[in-house]
């Protein structure tokens, strides 16, 4: 639905079984795996996507992706950011068990996840200091 019908393709198709997390998207706020959730779960809700942070990488988590050069084949990052945001909006400052518990949902063929680490971590930074 979100990239077929609505055209909002950031959102990636990864597994299909919930287990991978390329797909995260936000339901009033709360990470889920939109490959198995149905249109149905959403009635009434706020869904965020990953378009939903900045059209122009002004989010600190898209400046703190591009800093740390996070990015490797690409196709989890969408999933792992959102993720990333939905953790740092209800936790500020975050310890190295927080972001490990927040993203461990999310897998990274490319091992990425010391970039991911780090990226959280200057974001959460970024984002106290505004
Ligand atoms: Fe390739 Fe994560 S960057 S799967």
């Amino acid at each position: 639905m979100i990239r077929d019908e609505i055209g909002l393709t950031g959102t990636k198709f990864g597994c299909g079984m919930a287990q991978c997390g390329a797909c995260t998207v936000h339901l009033d706020g709360v990470p889920v795996r939109s490959c198995s959730t149905p249109v149905s779960a959403a009635a009434g809700k706020k869904v965020s996507t990953i378009e939903s942070l900045s059209a122009d990488n002004s989010h600190p988590l898209q400046k703190a992706w591009i800093a740390h050069d996070v990015p490797q084949c690409g196709y989890c990052q969408s999933g792992q950011l959102m993720s990333a945001a939905a953790l740092l909006n209800s936790n500020k400052n975050p310890s190295d068990a927080d972001i490990d518990a927040a993203m461990s949902g999310n897998i990274c063929r490319c091992g990425t996840y010391g970039r991911i680490k780090a990226a959280i971590k200057t974001a959460a930074t970024d984002m106290q200091k505004a």
